[in-house]
């Protein structure tokens, strides 16, 4: 297998990635239809999928960094301290899945009905409570991915510009 369905081979022998009861995955296309770029990675406690919590907590998680490339710095002019949309980028999830399990409880739903983090595109948002900067890294409680997840985008959230 080469392109994409190979490396979606790859990733689906990941133990978070096993296929459990009434699960059903496809093939993939063969290429890419945009470019996109990681504009800084996620700095968090957790280095494995399976001890992230299923949602992040912008009062009471862990604090947490965004480690923006510099080629970016200018970008943050403006954003001020407060809830913040972070899109980022769940890299160790399998991409082939059309019905998933989420309680392995042998029911499924369509993977578009569900947040879970294997999905075609595997975009995940969440709002985060942007603290603020320490030296060049962004500090955020609210996340809940593996360190070294790839960052897409930040926004601040609708409304919050005062
Ligand atoms: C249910 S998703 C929710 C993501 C986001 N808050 C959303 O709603 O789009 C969060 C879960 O994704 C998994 N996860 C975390 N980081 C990941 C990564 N880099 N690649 C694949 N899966 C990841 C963990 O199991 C975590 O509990």
């Amino acid at each position: 297998m080469d392109g994409a369905e190979g490396q979606e081979g790859g990733r689906a022998a990941a133990p978070w990635n096993r296929m459990r009861a009434g699960e059903t995955a496809g093939p993939v296309p063969p290429q890419s239809d945009a470019g996109i770029w990681f504009i800084g990675r996620l700095r968090t406690p957790w280095s494995d999928p399976c001890a992230c919590p299923r949602r992040g907590d912008a009062a009471a998680g862990p604090l947490c960094r965004i480690e923006l490339d510099p080629l970016w710095a200018e970008a943050l002019d403006g954003l001020r301290p407060g809830p913040v949309q972070l899109l980022y980028w769940m890299h160790l999830g399998r991409r082939d899945l059309r019905r998933q399990s989420p309680k392995d409880d042998g029911t499924t739903r369509g993977t578009f009905a569900l947040r879970s983090p294997m999905r075609p595109n595997p975009i995940a948002s969440s709002e985060v409570a942007f603290l603020g900067l320490d030296g060049a890294d962004l500090l955020v409680r609210g996340l809940d991915c593996t360190d070294g997840t790839p960052l897409l985008d930040i926004k601040p959230v609708h409304g919050s510009l005062k």
